[in-house]
């Protein structure tokens, strides 16, 4: 279905917004996107263009014409004000870092210079819908949900959509319709830590972690275990390096942070990996050192034939 004139705000232009940003586009949405600097904005761009799930890809393997990828880019603003960006939005997405007062900020933002009927939605990974939106006003309040998108955007299916205990039906609705337009499958779930598949996906990690400290096996072969004994498409660890090792430890952070629950505890690991500048898969984590496949020298089991 064609999204034509309807118009969204992404802000936050990294790993997922600016991917975000793409699918949106490319079902016909005007997107505004915005970060705080024009490196940030270009490096999302590029993304977009040439990142493994980007564009050019989709037209070298027949998904969508050249044609059809120029518009998708057209559709598209960039900018690094973030009141332009917020004028005129249907929907306002935020997709910023993984910090509470960043995020607390933005909504703020939002519900001053968006149009007051906007939808104000959140892609947090774990952190509480009703803690992001708790200094706004109760009926402003209605207007926010999480939206969580799982990466890449543009392949995997799930949409978690997080209401709050105020959140508006009426929201929740039209976020899981725009979900459907944009050809995924909506959970709706209530605003529990970690909702359902963070909480789910970071405790295998932390058991993984827990593994590897304790010396049973290597990064390889847990994730070997994961991928060919349960079928999971990657294992924890090369799913962490995807994702980003910040994130990860900003995840279990919060998770543990909400529930002091021991299993949430940042593995000491995770946290000298990010220390010492070791974000996650370098081709993919701007800046990074590399993730736990680089700093224990070993080959990721998706560059080989290991089915
Ligand atoms: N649009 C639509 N589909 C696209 C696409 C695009 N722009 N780009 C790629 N695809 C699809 C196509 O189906 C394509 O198949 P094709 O090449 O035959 O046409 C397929 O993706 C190809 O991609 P890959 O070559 O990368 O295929 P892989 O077999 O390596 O699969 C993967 C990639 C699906 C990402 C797989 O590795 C996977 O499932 N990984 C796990 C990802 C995961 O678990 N993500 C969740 C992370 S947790 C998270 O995000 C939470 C957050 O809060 C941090």
């Amino acid at each position: 279905m064609s999204s034509a004139g309807k118009r969204i705000s992404i802000v936050g232009f990294g790993l997922m917004g600016s991917q975000i940003a793409q699918i949106f586009a490319t079902i016909g949405y005007t997107v505004s996107a915005y970060d705080v600097s024009n490196e940030k904005l270009d490096s999302g761009l590029s993304l977009i263009r040439s990142g493994k799930y980007g564009l050019e890809n989709s037209v070298a393997k027949g998904r969508m014409s050249a044609e059809q990828a120029s518009k998708v880019l057209d559709n598209i603003e960039t900018t690094a004000s973030l009141n332009y960006a917020l004028a005129d939005a249907e929907v306002v997405l935020e997709a910023a870092v993984e910090d509470l007062e960043t995020k607390r900020k933005i909504l703020k933002s939002a519900s001053e210079s968006a149009p007051k009927d906007a939808i104000l939605a959140t892609n947090t990974s774990t952190l509480s819908i009703s803690k992001i939106s708790g200094g706004l006003s109760q009926d402003v309040r209605r207007r926010v949900a999480g939206m969580h998108f799982f990466n890449p955007p543009q392949v995997m299916k799930l949409v978690e959509i997080v209401a709050s205990d105020v959140t508006s039906r009426e929201v929740t609705d039209k976020l899981r319709q725009i979900a459907l337009d944009l050809k995924k499958v909506p959970i709706v779930v209530k605003d529990h830590p970690g909702f359902v598949a963070n909480r789910i996906g970071i405790a295998v990690f932390a058991e993984a972690s827990d593994l590897l400290a304790k010396g049973v096996s290597t990064v390889r072969d847990i994730d070997l275990a994961m991928r060919l004994g349960y079928g999971y498409p990657l294992g924890p660890f090369e799913l962490g390096d995807l994702v980003g090792l910040d994130s990860r430890l900003r995840n279990m952070e919060t998770l543990y942070g909400e529930t002091h629950d021991e299993k949430f505890k940042p593995p000491e690991l995770l946290a000298r990996l990010v220390a010492s500048g070791y974000l996650g898969d370098p081709r993919t984590k701007e800046g990074s050192k590399g993730g736990y496949y680089e700093y224990f020298g070993e080959k990721r089991p998706t560059e080989e034939t290991v089915a």
